[in-house]
């Protein structure tokens, strides 16, 4: 399995500091979902600078804060101490999560399961299965094979991994490329609720690439 590395937050400039502090707009979504369906605890699975960790402890969870790297647990922790909230934070590898089992009754995970190769993934969804509630509700993004990041000629690790190279805070972290096939296969223990393919453009119109956004539930 190739070594989980933590995101570089110090090279993440001022500008795009705001876009990592500003909650996704599913976020929004799940939020409202799971306050509907009376869930209480959550854990942010790769938490990176908190911004999903203070949207739902304010929205009355119980939030595990959770991330490879100390500096975004820390800036994460930080941030609630300002705004009175309670959170439990901790650092830490997705491949083996220090959770006891039928810990949450949802999992929140933005861009973070990507960051390992295919047999870190699949470890990953063991352990997402294992913390899970029965009836626990799971949300995660991949990046998808459509994702020009896949036809980089990048170092190769498997069929669907590839190392980027690039300066920035993801150089020498791992990149896996899903397709629906794999997603399937990776969501075999859960039932898949919904799939949606989105791309990103970011605001000087560059394509940021296509991920895949699942919303899956462990059978009760
Ligand atoms: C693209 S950022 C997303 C952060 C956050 N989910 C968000 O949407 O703002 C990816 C995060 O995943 C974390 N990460 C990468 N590999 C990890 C691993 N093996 N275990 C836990 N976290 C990891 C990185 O350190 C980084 O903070």
């Amino acid at each position: 399995m190739t070594a989980s590395k933590p995101w570089n937050w110090n090279l993440v400039g001022e500008k795009d500091r705001t876009y990592w502090q500003t909650p996704s707009a599913e976020s929004y979504y799940l939020l409202h979902r799971w306050q509907q369906q009376g869930r209480r605890t959550l854990l942010d699975l790769g938490c990176g600078l908190g911004r999903h960790s203070i949207l739902f402890a304010k929205g009355g969870f119980e939030v595990s804060a959770f991330d490879l790297s100390e500096t975004a647990v820390a800036e994460t922790e930080q941030w609630a101490q300002r705004e009175h909230l309670s959170l439990s934070c901790k650092s830490g590898d997705m491949l083996a999560l220090p959770y006891a089992p039928e810990s949450f009754s949802c999992i929140f995970c933005r861009n973070v399961i990507s960051h390992s190769d295919t047999a870190g993934v699949r470890k990953v969804f063991r352990e997402a299965f294992r913390v899970l509630q029965p009836g626990g509700e799971f949300y995660f993004t991949l990046c998808s094979k459509n994702s020009w990041g896949f036809g980089q000629d990048w170092p190769v690790v498997d069929a669907n991994t590839k190392i980027r190279v690039e300066d920035g805070p993801e150089n020498g972290i791992p990149h896996f490329f899903a397709d629906y096939d794999t997603i399937r296969e990776l969501c075999a223990a859960f039932q898949i609720l919904t799939v949606q393919q989105i791309e990103d453009i970011l605001t000087d119109g560059v394509p940021g690439g296509w991920h895949y956004h699942v919303l899956v539930k462990k059978p009760d």
